[in-house]
């Protein structure tokens, strides 16, 4: 592929799937199957997924066989994601041999919309909606109704210490929270071009993330995944299971696989972005380092290493309510 003139964040999260599926740490992921309570149809797992993007993640559960009967609701920020993630999982779920419907049921939200899929033994609703995950916390505040709630590359972005223990008021007693895809504070691009200017950059761009603020608050931390555990024990909630999920990318003998070429080329993107004007960085030097990532890629020769971790926590179960 040619280095891309402009940019689109839905074919990033399109192309990180296959990037994401390399590195979901499998640990945690057979952790999370052997925790979930038995779902039936007359008592279907509630689950919350909040940042869902294109709904990357429902597919990923469905076609593992994770889910049987479950009521989903996907939301994020982005109108343009939902309406894409509306699109897309239809088309896919009909592909992978799935019964397929779609409706906006009469107790649906306002724009609101629901998709039902089935095939033997499972039976899955999924619910979209573009919605802040603040204002949806603060609608639903207590109900403590939610079996599992997903954050895939979303804590890393918000403000953990206040959003974590809101997230688990959602949950009913024993219910689960899984993490994965959490940023860890290592970004790694080889070959390298300067140590020294190479180092800069990686630290100039977590600081970034450290001073990231949204609406006038403090939204990030570089070292999200293994401050997690901390957070987790100051919440009430016990962590089940945690590992790494490096992202790890590079080219084969048929160059980058998928679409990766173009998720690296977003990387070096959003780090171009990002550190644009940066006081500490000289703005020559940076702009041929960002030409010579790009042109790495185009020769196949870039490496991108993310370092990352998936978290899977719960919270308690109060003794009176532990069933035989
Ligand atoms: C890095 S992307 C990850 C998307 C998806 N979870 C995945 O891994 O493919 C983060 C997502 O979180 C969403 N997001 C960020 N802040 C949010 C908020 N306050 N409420 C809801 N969604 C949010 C963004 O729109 C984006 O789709």
């Amino acid at each position: 592929m040619s280095i891309p003139r402009t940019y689109s964040f839905a074919r990033y999260l399109t192309a990180k799937k296959s990037v994401d599926d390399r590195a979901l740490n499998r640990h945690v992921w057979q952790s999370l199957g052997a925790a979930l309570p038995r779902a039936t149809p007359e008592q279907p797992l509630h689950l919350l997924e909040i940042g869902a993007g294109l709904g990357t993640m429902v597919e990923r559960l469905c076609a593992d066989g994770m889910l049987t009967n479950t009521i989903y609701t996907a939301i994020d920020l982005e109108p343009t994601l939902i309406a894409e993630a509306r699109r897309r999982l239809p088309q896919w779920a009909a592909a992978q041999g799935w019964q397929v419907q779609q409706d906006t049921p009469a107790y649906a939200r306002p724009g609101g919309h629901e998709l039902h899929m089935q095939r033997p033994g499972q039976d899955i609703r999924v619910a979209t909606e573009a919605i802040d995950v603040f204002r949806f916390i603060a609608r639903e505040q207590d109900q403590r109704f939610w079996d599992l709630i997903i954050a895939q590359a979303l804590l890393d972005l918000v403000d953990v210490p206040t959003t974590l223990p809101a997230l688990l008021s959602l949950l009913r007693p024993g219910g689960l929270l899984y993490c994965p895809i959490t940023f860890d504070g290592a970004t790694v691009f080889q070959p390298e071009i300067d140590p020294e200017f190479d180092r800069a950059i990686e630290a100039c761009y977590h600081q970034t993330m450290d001073q990231r603020l949204v609406a006038g608050k403090l939204s990030g931390d570089s070292h999200t995944g293994r401050h997690l555990f901390t957070h987790f024990q100051a919440a009430g909630a016990e962590v089940l299971a945690a590992g790494s999920s490096d992202w790890v990318v590079f080219a084969g003998a048929n160059g980058y696989a998928a679409d990766e070429a173009y998720f690296l080329h977003f990387i070096i993107h959003t780090v171009h972005t990002a550190l644009t004007g940066h006081p500490d960085l000289d703005a020559e030097r940076f702009t041929a380092w960002i030409a010579q990532r790009h042109a790495q890629i185009e020769q196949g020769t870039l490496v991108y290493i993310a370092h990352q971790l998936d978290v899977l926590g719960r919270v308690p179960t109060p003794l009176g309510e532990i069933q035989a």
